[in-house]
């Protein structure tokens, strides 16, 4: 059983502060600072570039692969972390799409994050195959699946609504249809369990710098299904994904396995933290972190519903059908989560309505919950969001 009092204590948050914003950025777990100090000092300050060999630094990425393996559903050795999750998508749809050279279409949903829509056009648009970028709304996804399919690629949980797609059905649909999958766990990862061999599940990407606590612009990671790892032809194709990077060879050629989704030099200061964020993790069960992300999000949901009667819930109810975030869309809602965050309550803003609310275990309490209820309804009931100072944007919302 998960102990999330002591989980808790491993996290620094800002004093008198809720927050609830962990779908976007986790807070710093306290034994980051540490760790990074020591990659600093003992590490980069005292070996300099002996650090790639005595500090292990070169193996970070697959060992961090391998934990966050575990979280994800995935064997050892089918998971590798860095690089950005944009970049992620372009690695894993060129992957994918060169398994399926005959089709013509990237099947995928408006509610998906834009950087993997952008990322696909991108990726198309350099291809100059003729293939087609087809996106439907959400409900619409499984009905859209057919033999034209080459590679369905969704989010399954949607960043705005917090809707969750059934990943295992819709993967076994698109197989059927002969396509391959590829999904994209930002808002999955650490919040939801996760079973990717169980889901036959082609490929896989996410971010860390979410419920993984790993920092702003940790590093992100890739999955690929072993049966398909040795013939996938990396379509960034950097020297460390070589089979023999330090023969420096002019000719490319893919590393075993999983080591050939790897690009260039890995961001190594980074790592350490996403290290540190990681050891919490070891002592989690996400069946534990599920059941009670679903009391808090519930107790949210019908506090607000119950005190804030402007505010239309943009998530489904049944917590079930969603991931571990809340949202309420409110014409004004902007302004509302800027005086929220005076008050020390923090959630964020999606462009054009949506006020969002993540639930992340290992550092919210019921009380937390309760007391953002209470800061939500007075600034509701009393109007005062309604003040210049929460009108005027941010460039980061
Ligand atoms: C589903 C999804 N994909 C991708 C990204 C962003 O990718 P990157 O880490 O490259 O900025 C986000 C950011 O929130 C996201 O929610």
């Amino acid at each position: 059983m998960t102990n999330f009092t002591e989980t808790r204590k491993q996290f620094h948050l800002p004093k008198d502060s809720i927050y609830l914003d962990g779908n976007s950025l986790g807070p710093l777990p306290i034994a980051a600072s540490q760790r990074v100090a020591t990659t600093l000092q003992n590490e980069w300050g005292e070996m300099v570039i002996g650090g790639w060999n005595r500090a292990g630094w070169m193996n970070q990425p697959s060992a961090l692969g391998d934990r966050i393996a575990r979280l994800i559903g995935a064997p050892n050795g089918t998971v590798m972390v860095g690089d950005t999750l944009s970049l992620r998508v372009y690695q894993a749809l060129a992957a994918a799409l060169n398994t399926k050279p005959e089709r013509k279409v990237v099947l995928s949903d408006n509610g998906n994050f834009p950087t993997d829509l952008y990322m696909a056009e991108g990726l198309l648009r350099s291809l100059d195959k003729d293939h087609e970028l087809k996106i439907v709304a959400p409900e619409d996804i499984e009905a859209a699946i057919d033999e034209n399919v080459a590679v369905l690629l969704l989010t399954e949980v949607d960043y705005k609504t917090g809707r969750l797609h059934d990943m295992k059905e819709l993967t076994a649909k698109a197989h059927a249809a002969g396509a391959v999958t590829v999904w994209d766990l930002a808002h999955s990862a650490g919040a939801i369990p996760i079973d990717l061999v169980g889901a036959h599940v082609d490929f896989a990407v996410g971010c860390t710098y979410k419920y993984l606590n790993g920092g702003p612009g940790a590093p992100a990671f890739i999955y690929v299904k072993q049966d398909l790892l040795d013939d996938v032809q990396p379509a960034l194709s950097g020297w460390l994904g070589h089979e023999k990077p330090f023969d420096f060879d002019l000719e490319y050629r893919p590393g075993d396995g999983i080591e050939r989704m790897r690009v260039g030099t890995p961001p190594v200061i980074q790592m350490a933290a996403l290290e540190a964020a990681l050891d919490i993790w070891d002592d989690v069960d996400m069946d534990d972190v599920r059941t009670k992300s679903i009391e808090l999000s519930t107790l949210f949901l019908d506090g607000v519903e119950a005190t804030c009667p402007r505010l239309e819930l943009a998530s489904p109810r049944d917590p079930n059908q969603r991931g571990s975030q809340v949202s309420f869309r409110f014409e004004h809602g902007y302004s509302v989560i800027q005086a929220l965050i005076a008050r020390g309550v923090t959630g964020d803003f999606r462009a054009p309505d949506i006020m969002r609310f993540g639930f992340t275990p290992l550092y919210l309490s019921e009380d937390d919950v309760l007391g953002a209820v209470e800061h939500l309804a007075d600034i509701m009931k009393s109007g005062s969001w309604d003040q210049p100072e929460f009108h005027a944007r941010s460039a980061v919302t």
